[in-house]
């Protein structure tokens, strides 16, 4: 009986996993990079990361520790972690403590040199009081976005925020819908600026080798057919490969997975690795 039982749900998710691959296989993907794109040097010399303590923003951040051509990182955060505690100590990374972010005063200096903002700031709707969920996901980028314009207006600049597969206005979800407004908002924001904003909406993030074990590893492998998983410091370089080209996705884009994996393998290419 429990054999049985066993095998049953071994099949159920064998089922779900392949349903999945196959929708994902089936739909993601609308971008390729343009092999001939011109990068704009100095596109990522400043970049600041939110979120830098979670499993999404400490990718985000390793990425841009690990690129030469961003010359400046800081992370605004409540707290450190051990890589902002490495960043601080070899100098790589200025850690900004903040508290309310929905306020940005005494930054402005910082803000008119930022180029690329990598946005991992965020958190699971489950149980959550829905007015702190749209105070961290619509109040905090939107005015985040706005101290940066009010104090800087000339590009490179590129905002990319972290908002996830099923994200959308439309959606029946309270979540995707809050998410879905704040891209608009955004965009909206930066139209007309020199701001391009992107909504990245990543299917699972895989966590950095320093937080990963042996169930995340297979886990990636189960999700890789359907382009349903993407390494947090992948998503780094497809921000930073994004950034980079200034010409190519205008302002508003949305990057679903598979962009995101693409836009990651032209970033390593162009980057030798
Ligand atoms: N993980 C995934 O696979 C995945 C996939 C798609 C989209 N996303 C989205 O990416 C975002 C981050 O996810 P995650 O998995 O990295 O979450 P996480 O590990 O819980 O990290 C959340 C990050 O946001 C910060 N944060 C949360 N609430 C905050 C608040 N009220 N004020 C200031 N900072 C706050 C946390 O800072 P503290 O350390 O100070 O709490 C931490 O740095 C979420 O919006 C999530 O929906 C994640």
């Amino acid at each position: 009986m429990l054999k049985k039982s066993f095998i049953a749900l071994l099949l159920t998710l064998a089922v779900l996993i392949i349903g999945l691959n196959t929708w994902g296989a089936l739909t993601l993907g609308h971008l390729t990079p343009d092999p001939g794109a011109v990068r704009q040097p100095g596109a990522n010399r400043v970049v600041m990361v939110f979120g830098a303590t979670g499993s999404v923003g400490d990718g985000l951040l390793k990425a841009a520790m690990q690129d030469p051509e961003v010359e400046q990182i800081y992370a605004v955060t409540r707290r450190l972690s051990p890589r902002l505690e490495a960043g601080q100590a070899s100098g790589r990374v200025t850690v900004l403590l903040h508290e309310d972010f929905t306020r940005y005063q005494g930054m402005e200096d910082i803000l008119a040199r930022v180029n690329t903002v990598m946005w991992g700031l965020g958190t699971s709707s489950i149980g959550m009081d829905p007015e702190l969920y749209r105070r961290i996901h619509v109040d905090f980028p939107t005015a985040f976005v706005s101290a940066w314009l009010a104090a800087r207006t000339r590009g490179p600049m590129a905002f990319h925020y972290v908002t996830g597969m099923g994200t959308g206005e439309n959606e029946s979800a309270e979540w995707a819908r809050d998410k879905g407004r704040a891209e608009r908002l955004v965009a909206e924001m930066a139209e007309g600026t020199g701001l391009r904003s992107f909504g990245h909406r990543s299917a699972w993030i895989r966590p950095t080798a320093e937080n990963a074990h042996w169930g995340i590893y297979l886990l990636e492998r189960l999700l890789r057919p359907g382009h349903l998983v993407i390494r947090g410091t992948d998503l780094g370089r497809a921000m930073l490969e994004i950034s980079a080209r200034p010409g190519e996705l205008a302002n508003g884009t949305l990057i679903d997975n598979r962009d995101a994996l693409e836009y990651a393998a032209a970033y390593r290419q162009h980057a030798g690795r």
